[in-house]
């Protein structure tokens, strides 16, 4: 059976499109969904593809990703710098994690230099847009086979 993974989408990515475009590039939510099921498809994964604007919510999911899922891809959005609850859930979840950001958020503000995620992440992509996303299941389709 394909291995479930996975990929959350933390606050704010719903405007992705419209959203600073120089910042995160014109490609919207749904093309991102896209490219993750097109990836999927050729690693023979299959992907739930989630996005909240809650923490809670994402607390939840990472949750149901640990009795669920074999692996998760998340952008946690502006929830990375703050969230001492996603860090304790991925920790709890025992699934490997790939954090992704479209943006390289170590160019950026200073703010964005800390990520609660980073350490309990088994890898971290960030700065290559929407290709990261693609990128990160791969990650995950290498280590589920290895
Ligand atoms: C982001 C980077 C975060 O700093 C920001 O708050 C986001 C998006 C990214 O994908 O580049 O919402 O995670």
């Amino acid at each position: 059976m394909a291995h479930r993974i996975f990929v959350l989408n933390g606050p704010n990515l719903n405007l992705l499109g419209t959203r600073e475009p120089s910042v995160y590039g014109a490609k919207t939510l749904a093309d991102i969904e896209a490219s993750c099921h097109e990836a999927a498809k050729r690693l023979g994964l299959a992907v739930a593809f989630r996005q909240s604007n809650q923490e809670g919510v994402l607390v939840d999911w990472i949750q149901e990703a640990g009795r669920d899922a074999a692996g998760i891809v998340i952008n946690p959005g502006a929830y990375t710098h703050t969230s001492v609850a996603l860090r304790d859930a991925i920790a709890a979840g025992g699934k490997p994690v790939i954090e992704v950001h479209l943006s390289n958020i170590y160019a950026r503000e200073p703010f964005r230099h800390h990520s609660y995620v980073s350490p309990v992440a088994a890898g971290v992509i960030c700065g290559l847009g929407a290709t990261g996303y693609v990128l990160a299941l791969e990650a995950l389709s290498s280590m589920m086979a290895a």
